[in-house]
This record gives C-alpha cells, structure tokens and sequence, in this order.
C-alpha cells in the first residue's frame, strides 16, 4: 500500500522523474518525463539511459557524476532534445538514491521541471524591449528618407514633363513608381513606430471579415484565387476596435493570397473556444500566466506555399520577409494589435501543404 502511495505521487508529479539503477538503465520514468522527452514509457523502462537520450548526452553526464561521485545538481539548465525535432528548456536537478542499511549508492534520479511556459514569457519581454528599440530607430530613418525621396519624385516628374524623348519618360516612370512603392513602406515603418491607440469596443467579428474579404477580393480574383467562409453564427461579439482588426486581417489575407498558387484557396472559419491557454501581458490583462479564456477565433487557412521552420521564429521580426517586394511590417504590426486587444496568435504551417493562423479574442 505505503509503495502504491509512493509510485502515485511520482506519477502525479507536474516535475518529470527519472530514476536508473547503478548500471545506468532506466528504471523510473513517470508521466511528466514522458510529456517533456516525448517518449513513452515502454520506450524508456529497461533502456540505457545514453540511448534514451542519444542528443543530450549532459544529461547522462550528469546522472553518471551523480551515480558515481555523489555529486547532486541543482537546478541545472539545459535543453531536452525530442526525437521530432522539438527542444524543451529544462532545469533538472539529480539525487542519489542510496540503501538504507548500508548507505550505497544504488541508483539516480533526475527531476525535470518544464521551463517552456517561463521561457516564453523571458523572451517576449526580451522581444519587446527590441521591438521598441527597432521602432524608435526605424522611424528615425523613416523620416530622414522620406524628406529626399519627395525630392527626387518631383525631379523625376519635372525631366518628364520637360524631356521630349520618348525613350526617357520610361526611365522616369520607373523611377516615380519605385519611389512611390519606398514611400508605401515608410508609411508603414511610421505607422508601426507610431501606433494610434486603439479604442476596444464591442463589435461583430464577422462584420470585420467581410469587410476584409470584399477588399481581398479584388485581389484574389485576379490570381483565381477562393476565399471560403465558415462563420459560427452563435459566436458573441468580441471586444476590438473595427479599424485595427481590419488591418490585422487585411495583412493575413494578403500574406494566404500571397502564399497560394493559382487556383490557391483560403478558408475563413471562426469559432469559440474554452480553454485553458496562455495568457501573455496586456494593457487590459497585464498578468500573464495560464488563466481559463472565453475567447472567439479567427482561422485563416491557406493551401499555399507554406513557412519553414527556420523561418517561423522571425516572422513577427519587424522587417522580416520572403518576398522581392515585401515590408515584413505585415505580421510586426498584427502581433502588436492583437496583444493590445488582449488576444493572441497561433500558426501552424507545413511547407509546400500550407498555412493555418489563428487570431484569438477576447469576447464581449
Ligand atoms: N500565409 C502565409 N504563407 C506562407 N508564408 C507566410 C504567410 N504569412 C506570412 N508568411 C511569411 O512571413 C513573412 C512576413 O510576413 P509579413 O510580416 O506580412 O511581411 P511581408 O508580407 O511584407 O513579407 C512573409 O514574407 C512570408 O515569408
Ligand atoms: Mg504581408
């Protein structure tokens, strides 16, 4: 019964637990241990432990300096490789396990704790505080650059009008049609670097889409594209202001119309959700950590080119893009909003198959 009890509450742990005898063969390995190193129990019990963990070899260095020297560590930080590619931040901290009668050493343990949850929460303010320095300094340039390039645009149209060669309206139109395409982007370097404030209402989510969606579709047309809606007609309205959202979903439409082929196709599906998530520090909600949310979502879903996943880290990088012509203000801009609103985002992706953002809300 006392071992029942005993085997119940490391299986329970929310730390993982891995125990190995003197010849370093797994011989404990609970739940939480099996969620962090992605592998299942059959797959560990009876096993070496340098063949369990092939990638971290730290980690049977360490439990060999425990299990041979008796030396414990303490919170050690280090990473858990999972065999699909996957790293877990991890602090681990080992014991001896010794025999009562005669105090060998009989055996090692590790206890894991899952760092994932407060790693993210580090880097988002180490985020931040870049995010603010690249705004202050992008405007910057924004404004130095835009001063002259109105100047070259009126250079350009005056050697037109005044120019009678045919030959060199061609090159001047070049050069007003690029500027104005440079200007465009500094518009949205100034806009990232200024945000207006936004004014959180009650408003019907699927009023924005629409909107969003009449104004995609000129352009999806063009390229023979389908934009499919699926609305949850019960879902509530959410808190948000109309003009930001439209934005935010105007950039996402872009980006699935962008990605697509011809005859691409891009579903708009909403829903509610209710369940436990992340919360990350807002305005309204400047506490994060997992709280239950009530919360609306927005899919958008595209069966276009896809992101690797090198690249999935650096797509709310402002500045980040793929494309010839592109800003890589677009995402920047979408993440900042939706976390004013007190939401947050989701993208799975696979390249070549397609790609899948999700945009959570608060509702009304
Ligand atoms: N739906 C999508 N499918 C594939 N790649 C995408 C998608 N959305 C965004 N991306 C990638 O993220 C990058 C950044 O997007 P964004 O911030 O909107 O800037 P831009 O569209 O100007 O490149 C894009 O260049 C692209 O590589
Ligand atoms: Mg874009």
């Amino acid at each position: 019964m006392q071992a029942n009890i005993c085997e119940n509450i490391i299986e329970c742990l929310g730390e993982g637990v891995v125990g190995i005898d003197t010849s370093m063969i797994i011989t404990v390995y609970n739940q939480a241990a099996e969620r962090i190193s992605g592998l299942s129990r059959s797959l560990t019990v009876g096993k070496a432990l340098s063949d369990v963990f092939p990638k971290d070899t730290w980690l049977t260095e360490i439990m060999e300096k425990t299990l041979k020297a008796g030396k414990v560590f303490i919170e050690h930080e280090n990473i858990i490789s999972q065999r699909m590619g996957n790293s877990v931040p991890v602090a681990v901290t080992t014991t001896t396990v010794l025999n009562p009668t005669n105090g060998d050493i009989i055996g090692a343990t590790a206890l894991l704790r899952d760092l994932s949850s407060i790693k993210s929460i580090q880097e988002e303010s180490v985020r931040k505080d870049r995010l603010a320095f690249l705004g202050t300094f992008a405007a910057g340039i924004a404004h130095e650059v835009k001063n002259p390039l109105g100047g070259i645009r009126g250079a350009a149209q005056l050697l037109e009008r005044k120019s009678k060669e045919k030959a060199l309206s061609e090159y001047t139109g070049v050069i007003i049609r690029e500027v104005d395409r440079l200007n465009k982007i500094l518009e949205e370097v100034l806009d990232f670097a200024n945000p207006r404030r936004i004014n959180p209402l009650p408003i019907n989510i699927h009023e924005v889409l629409d909107t969003v969606i009449l104004l995609g579709d000129a352009m999806a047309q063009d390229k023979g594209v389908h934009i499919i809606k699926s609305y949850d007609p019960s879902l509530p309205l959410v808190i948000g202001d109309k003009e930001h959202l439209i934005q935010v979903f105007l950039n996402l439409i872009k980006n699935s119309i962008e990605a697509v082929a011809r005859d691409g196709k891009i579903m708009v599906n909403t829903r509610m959700l209710t369940d436990f998530h992340l919360i990350e520090g807002s305005e309204a909600n400047p506490q994060p950590g997992y709280k239950a949310a009530k919360m609306a979502s927005v899919e958008i879903k595209d069966n276009g080119c896809g992101i690797s996943k090198h690249d999935m880290e650096k797509l709310f990088t402002p500045f980040f893009t793929t494309k010839a012509k592109g800003s890589g203000l677009g995402l920047a801009l979408s993440f900042r909003i939706i976390k004013e609103h007190g939401g947050f985002f989701r993208i799975e992706s696979t390249e070549g198959k397609g790609t899948t953002i999700s945009v959570f809300l608060p509702i009304a």
